[in-house]
């Protein structure tokens, strides 16, 4: 696994992240978003479907359960599994369908679904930094897969990582 870490200050910078990953995004991958309620992975998903030219609104798939997208010949389909509790419901949904050759997909709350996910090409972890002083948020590039590896570099072409502590 590699791994990388990068600062977000502001909303602009998630949105901006999702910006730098949405052209390294390739058929057949899976990226899962992470991170408590609020902590800007539809925003960083909003940042990968602007990037690849959806113009128009990208809604929070909390209560939809699943968002999808037809963009550059692929389709992609955003996923929040906040509230999903009954476990038939992925049968019943037909979600396995979802991930194929043909289709990227992202995935907040991934957690609740992990016994029916493959391993994510990326998993992005959202945080607020310590410090009461410090704003925005960190997020956190773990790379499971040569491609999800050309994703960590995209993301963080051109920022500072953080670096671990000692
Ligand atoms: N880097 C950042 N710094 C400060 N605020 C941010 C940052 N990124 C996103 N936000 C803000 O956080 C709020 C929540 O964002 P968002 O809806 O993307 O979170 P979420 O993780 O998808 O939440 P949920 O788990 O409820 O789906 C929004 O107001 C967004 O603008
Ligand atoms: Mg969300």
């Amino acid at each position: 696994m590699v791994a990388a870490k990068i600062a977000l200050p502001d909303p602009a910078a998630t949105e901006a992240a999702g910006a730098r990953l949405g052209p390294a995004l390739a058929g057949g991958m899976v990226v899962t978003l992470s991170g408590e309620l609020g902590s800007g992975k539809t925003t960083l998903v909003r940042g990968v479907l602007r990037s690849l030219g959806w113009q128009r609104a990208v809604k929070s798939p909390t209560f939809t359960v699943v968002e999808s997208y037809s963009l550059s010949s692929l389709y992609f389909y955003h996923f929040d599994f906040y509230r999903f509790a009954d476990p038939e419901e992925w049968e019943t949904a037909g979600l396995a369908d979802c991930f194929r050759d043909d289709a990227v997909c992202l995935i907040e709350w991934p957690e609740r679904v992990a016994v029916h996910l493959p391993r994510p090409d990326v998993a992005l972890r959202l945080t607020w930094p310590a410090g009461v002083e410090a704003s925005g948020r960190m997020l956190a590039i773990d790379a499971h897969t040569a491609a999800g590896e050309r994703c960590l570099n995209a993301m963080t072409a051109g920022v500072a990582r953080i670096e671990a502590p000692g």
